[in-house]
């Protein structure tokens, strides 16, 4: 297969393809990069000055390409007429209908992509698999382009590790970028050019070459090892509240074993995100598949104890605030999945505000970035919810706080000022570890932070 290197197209202009692509642009002047999606809306804010998603260090990276090398464009069919190699970046969600529904990967735009790819291709091309996907994609991949074609195609799988709120840095200084591919001579060829591309501005020993079935498993397994841990620290964070051992300090004598390590320890109300879930589903359908029920449990087990201490954390605060939240206004610190992002999928935010519903509680969500998202997750609770993007004017009059995402704003509040502006007794449940709750609990509040035990000024009751 012969390939200028030149041309480059991603299908999907997601939090993925957006990102991804413009962080090769910026550092391979030579090729031209074209990121198209079926999305007009989308395309249209990622050639606007506001782009489609808040990723810091996102706007200077797109500004330094577009126009020169970086292009966004809804010309699916030119796109493709036109590359040397295709990213595919499409979303791969949880299947909600038919067989393996809500576990197995829905790969109907997976397919169409690749039958658009196939109609469209007049000479050879190398198909980068993006896009998180069960293993064995790429042999559909394969047969699809194949069938009844005379044209060239070599696809590859190059799983992307970036997480949100951090894209940039990530895609910037990878800890590894993974390039699996055939072992046949036109496979190694095809991984080579895109060995070339990555070697722009990642060491080559960072690169990591294997075969195409271990690298698309790879990205399943190290999305459910991070959410394992998750899962584990969180477990032991119930009982640390049960025992009044500090989570965040047996975290610390853990994680200094340097086996284990210590990053990916913070106990919080629940992981979200719109990968982490869907991803075990599908490693744990796939096990299914393959007629292993031990395997599918286990990795299953991880998402049941999610949901657990999502649950865990809104039951924690009906008990604190005598068993009723009805008619109680509380404030939602936070709506994003994480800091640093305007992205709600998947968030715990989502579950604890519908919760809250359910037991007729007033909610007010304030967040610096993720509110006109909010307003849509939250349609189910319409009248009783409500938006405000000044965390003081979401607090006054409230019974309670609950910090849902970790954003820095959060801890440096005048906490005094909140206080003052609340109704009594005022509740603050910090689902994320991020306040001084000693200082929280001198103002008067009743503090109960995750995996420690509340500092209250109440009458105990028995536990
Ligand atoms: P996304 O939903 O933000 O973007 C996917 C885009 O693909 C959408 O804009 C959609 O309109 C477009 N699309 C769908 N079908 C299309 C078609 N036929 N032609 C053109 N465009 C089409 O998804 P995302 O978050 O960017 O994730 C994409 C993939 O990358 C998923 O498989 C995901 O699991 C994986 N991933 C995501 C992250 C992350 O941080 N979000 C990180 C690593 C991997
Ligand atoms: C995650 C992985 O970290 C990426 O490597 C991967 O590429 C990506 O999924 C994907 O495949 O989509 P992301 O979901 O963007 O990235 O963000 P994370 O930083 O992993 O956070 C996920 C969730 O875990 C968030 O809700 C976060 O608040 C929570 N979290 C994270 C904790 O509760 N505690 C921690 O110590 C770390």
């Amino acid at each position: 297969m012969t390939t200028s290197g030149k041309k480059i197209l991603c299908i999907g202009a997601g939090y993925v393809g957006g990102p991804t692509m413009a962080m090769i642009a910026a550092k391979c002047p030579e090729y031209r990069v074209t990121v198209v999606d079926i999305n007009t809306e989308r395309i249209a804010a990622w050639n606007s000055e506001k782009l489609p998603i808040y990723e810091p260090g996102l706007d200077v990276l797109v500004q330094s390409a577009r126009g020169r090398n970086l292009f966004f464009s809804t010309d699916v069919q030119s796109g493709i007429r036109d590359a040397d190699i295709i990213f595919v970046s499409v979303n791969t969600p949880t299947k909600k209908y038919g067989e393996g529904a809500g576990m197995a990967a829905d790969l109907q735009y997976w397919e169409k992509t690749a039958r658009e790819i196939k109609a469209n291709s007049k000479g050879p091309k190398i198909i980068v698999e993006k896009s998180t996907l069960p293993v064995k994609t790429a042999l559909a991949m394969e047969q699809i382009l194949k069938e009844n074609n005379s044209v060239q195609f070599e696809v590859l799988s190059n799983p992307e590790f970036l997480a949100e709120g951090s894209a940039i840095k990530d895609l910037q200084n990878p800890d590894r970028v993974l390039i699996g591919s055939r072992e046949t001579k036109a496979g190694i060829a095809a991984r080579n050019e895109l060995v070339k591309i990555y070697e722009h501005w990642v060491p080559r020993e960072k690169i990591i070459t294997s075969n195409i079935w271990s690298s698309e498993l790879s990205k399943l397994v190290a999305n459910a090892f991070l959410a394992q841990r998750l899962s584990s620290i969180n477990a032991i964070s119930a009982l640390c509240e049960a025992t009044d051992a500090h989570v965040g300090e047996v975290a610390n004598a853990v994680g200094t074993d340097s086996r284990i390590g210590s990053k990916f320890l913070n106990a919080s109300l629940g992981f979200g995100g719109s990968c982490f879930e869907k991803d075990i589903l599908n490693l744990s359908y796939l096990a299914r598949q393959y007629n292993l029920p031990e395997v599918a449990d286990y990795w299953h087990s991880v998402i049941r104890m999610n949901t657990y201490q999502k649950d865990r954390f809104v039951k924690r605060m009906l008990a604190a605030m005598f068993n009723t939240l009805a008619g109680k206004k509380i404030a939602l610190f936070g709506f994003a999945f994480k800091a640093n992002t305007g992205d709600t999928r998947e968030s715990p935010a989502i579950f604890v505000a519908q919760k809250l519903f359910e037991e007729q509680a007033e909610i007010i969500v304030t967040d610096p970035a993720a509110l006109t998202q909010a307003k849509i997750d939250l349609q189910r609770c319409e009248g009783r919810v409500a938006y405000e993007a000044d965390p003081y004017k979401a607090a006054k009059d409230a019974d309670a706080i609950a910090v849902c995402t970790e954003w820095d704003a959060y801890k440096t509040l005048d906490y005094k000022k909140i206080f003052a502006s609340m109704r009594k007794p005022a509740f603050i449940f910090d689902g994320r570890n991020i306040l001084d709750h000693e200082s929280l609990f001198k103002i008067g509040f009743n503090v109960y932070p995750l995996g420690q035990p509340e500092l209250t000024h109440l009458q105990k009751t028995e536990k």
